[in-house]
Parts: C-alpha cells; structure tokens; sequence
C-alpha cells in the first residue's frame, strides 16, 4: 500500500499547504494548520470516504421505505438505556465526555461486565490491564467473558477487533490513541480526527456498537477537535459535583434518542447503581428556610426534575462586579440582570452574583430564568422565600414571563414532593386544578417581583 500523504490542512478555511506553518498561506489565520492524512484519490475498491450510512446510491420513493425500528439492546442499566434512547443501538458510535474521575471507565466496564450474551472488548490506552482488572474485582463485576486489551495505535487496535469479531467496542480514551499514518502525537487534534474517524468506519462497516471515551477541556467542552461530535452518532457528557455520590449522564447530541435527556446514577462500592426516580435527589433540603435559594422544576429530556437554585448577591469590591453562573449559561445570567434593572427597577451594579445549581447539575432549559432572578432577589434583600414554594418561567427581554413547556407535568411532581405553592407563566396556569398546590400565575416580572 502507497504511503499516505500527508497535508496540513487550515481548520478555519479548509486549504491545504504541504508543510506546516504558524499562518494559513490561504486565509491568514494563525494556528489553525492541522496535520492530515491525504486520502488517494478515490478507487472504487478503496474505503468509503464518507462515514455514513451511504450504501448503493438509489432512489427510492418514501412509500417504499421500509420502516422499522433500529434493533436495540439493553445495556443492563437502564438510565444509561435511557440517555441512548432506549437502549444500545449496534453499528452506532457513542462519544461519552467527563471530567478525570467522574466514573466514565467504571461505567464502561460494569456495562461490558453487565452484557454476557454479547461478546465485547474493552480497550484501555490509559491503564494497565492488572489495574483494569484490580477495579472489577473491587467493584464485584462478573469478569468471566470480559476481554480486555491494551492498545494505543488504532490500526493495531481493529486489526485485533477483526479477528475478535466484539459486538461492543469500548475505547479508553480517544485522546491515548494515534494512527501510525500521520506524525503528531497523541492527543492532536489531527490524530483525534483521524483516529475517530477509523472507529467510526469500522463501527458503521462491522455493525459494531462503539464507546469512545474522552476528556473534557478545564471549560467542559470535548477535548479535541469540534468535528469528533459531528463524526458520532451520540454524544453524552457525564457530570455531577466531586462530592456528592450522585452522577449525571446527559445526551447532547442523539441520532437515536432525544437530546438533554437525563440518567441519573449513583456511585456505590459495587459501581454505578442507576437511580429510577431521581426528582428530588439533588435537594439540599435546609433546617430552615434560607434566603438565595429557590427549588424549580426542570424537565430535561423526558421527566421532570427538582432542582434547587441558589444565588449569591455581595457588594462587590472591584470595578466590574462578578457574574459567576455554575450549571447555568453565564451569558444568560448577565441579560437576566439586565432585564431585572430595565423591568423589576433593581440595580445590581454594584454587586456580585454568584448562581449556582445545587448537585452539579445542569440546567440548560430557560425555564430557570424566573428562579434564578428570584433566588438573586432573595439573596440581595437578604429575606428567605417560603420553603413550600416552586418557580418556574422563561424571562423574555421586555420583561415578559414566557410560558414553558409541560407546566402542568412540572406542578404536579412538585405537589408529589409536597410543595404547596407555586408561581409560574401565566400561560402554564393549570386548567384543572392540581391537588395541594395553590398556582399563583404571573405575566410580567414585575408582578412576580411584587409577590416574591
Ligand atoms: P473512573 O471510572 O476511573 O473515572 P474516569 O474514568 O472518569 O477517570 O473512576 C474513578 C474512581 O472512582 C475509581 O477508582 C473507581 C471509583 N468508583 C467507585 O468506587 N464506584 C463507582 O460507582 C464509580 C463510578 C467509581
Ligand atoms: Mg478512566
């Protein structure tokens, strides 16, 4: 086999040039030039040079589509089935992210421990296979079948799974791994890219189900290049604060599934052990009330959650005031404040606001607004809000509050954790009367800030 090429191709504009430079020639981009396996040009026998689903090209009028269901397996955990969308689907490539000591290894091996019927191989480019084993023994997993290798070059690596033959693939980590045909080392954004895509080949030509495990940035983002998630076909992040027992699995991307749908896990000795009604876990359930704290209901994915929101609000000592948002967009907190001086006449120039949603959890739903403006509002005035009380709401830029989907859903699961009143959109006012709950309903901030 000739020699691949090798290129470095600008990530900004696409060009090519044959060496490396600080500068893209094409664009004048700096630091954008990425070292790249230039395919030959395209033999009709040579691999598929789109990663896809692309079999024999025809067309076909939608009638005569035949519809079925994608064949799922059940991982043995049912809130990792959740997340996936109902179970694991074979031939699909998932991505799973998390900070260093989250569970992502534990979790991949339980559920390879967890699936005798199917053969697997777990692949560590991270620990040695004593330590690999070490870990099941200590948990208590089921090792008789469990097949592990380890393995950091990727064509090495699916020259064994060929001869293998795994119906489940794990690899850990896709930042260990390097491709032999280009020069950079492990972890480049070259190598990340050219190593994805040979898994994501094989996955799709075997109809092998693939983990990928990969680390996150300080930031939380994938390390790696941004077009790893575009390759797979899921993408979910673990999370969950480093002190609490409980673990969040969250899809961000699903070809197979909803997205932002949520599993909840907790960690134990003998491993993740799923939690099948988590809505009130992440709680911190105060003595007595205190004043920054506001429980929502959120619904991410397909059930509802209760979450607490806690805001701090100190009189700054610089001369821009701290906006610190942690499980909340940051840019949001800013324009949320914004709107609280513009439509609810309270200034908080001087302040510094700290958000934070308790458990590390994340909340991406605008349906946070209306807490945390009024977990804020307590915390300035220094006056706890009653402990029975939910609030849920979008807060639009002219002050309105917006409706948010499922309203009724939300309120009822708060009743069932014994939450007696509630103010919420105007137009999720529940048309039926929910038992337990007295719905106060708002349309403007003002009118929510007067009740607070
Ligand atoms: P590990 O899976 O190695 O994290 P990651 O691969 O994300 O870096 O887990 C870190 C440690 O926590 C490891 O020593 C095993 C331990 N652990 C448990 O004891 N029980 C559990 O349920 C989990 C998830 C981890
Ligand atoms: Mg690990």
């Amino acid at each position: 086999m000739a020699k691949p090429r090798i290129v470095y191709q600008c990530s900004a504009c696409g060009g090519q040039s044959p060496k490396w430079g600080g500068q893209c020639p094409d664009c004048g981009a700096w630091n954008t030039l990425v070292e790249t396996r230039q395919t030959a040009s395209p033999s009709p026998s040579g691999p598929p040079r789109h990663v896809g689903y692309a079999g024999a090209p025809t067309v076909q009028s939608m009638d005569d589509v035949e519809l079925r269901e994608e064949p799922r397996t059940s991982t043995g955990l049912d809130e990792l089935d959740r997340v996936l969308g109902g179970g694991l689907v074979h031939g699909s490539v998932v991505l799973i992210g998390g900070d260093p000591g989250i569970g992502k290894s534990t979790l991949l091996l339980q559920t390879l421990a967890l699936l005798p019927d199917l053969p697997s191989l777990y692949v560590t480019g991270e620990e040695s296979l004593q330590q690999v084993s070490l870990r099941a023994h200590r948990l208590g997993l089921p090792t008789v079948g469990l097949r592990l290798l380890t393995e950091t070059c990727v064509e090495r690596l699916l020259d064994t799974a060929s001869t293998e033959r795994p119906r489940v693939l794990v690899v850990d980590s896709i930042q260990t791994l390097y491709s032999e045909s280009l020069q950079s080392v492990p972890g480049s954004v070259g190598q990340i890219r050219e190593s994805a895509a040979q898994l994501v080949r094989y996955a799709k030509q075997t109809d092998t189900a693939v983990f990928i495990i990969g680390h996150v940035t300080k930031e939380g983002a994938l390390a790696g290049p941004r077009v790893l998630e575009h390759m797979v076909d899921t993408v979910l992040y673990f999370e969950g604060d480093p002190g609490s027992r409980y673990r969040v699995m969250r899809a961000v991307k699903n070809r197979f599934g909803a997205v932002n749908e949520l599993g909840v896990f907790a960690m134990t000795e003998a491993g993740l052990k799923p939690v099948a009604n988590p809505s009130a876990i992440f709680l911190s359930r105060h003595p007595e009330p205190v004043p920054g704290s506001v429980v929502m209901v959120t619904r991410e994915g397909t059930r509802p959650l209760l979450v607490e929101v806690q805001a701090l609000v100190d009189e700054s000592r610089q001369a821009s005031p701290r906006r610190v948002a942690v499980g909340l967009e940051q840019n949001r907190l800013a324009m949320l404040l914004a709107v609280m001086h513009r439509h609810g006449g309270l200034a908080l120039f001087d302040q510094d606001v700290f958000i934070n949603v308790v458990g590390g959890v994340r909340v991406s739903e605008t349906a946070a607004d209306l807490a945390v403006l009024s977990a804020a509002l307590s915390s300035f005035r220094d006056r706890p809000l009653a402990s029975d009380l939910v609030i849920f709401g979008e807060v639009g830029l002219a002050g309105e509050i917006r409706p948010v989907p499922n309203g009724e859903e939300r309120l009822r699961e708060a009743a069932k954790h014994g939450y007696a009143r509630a103010i919420v959109p105007k137009a999720n006012a529940p048309r039926h009367e929910v038992a337990g709950m007295h719905v106060q309903a708002v349309h403007r901030l003002a009118q929510a800030i007067e009740l607070l």
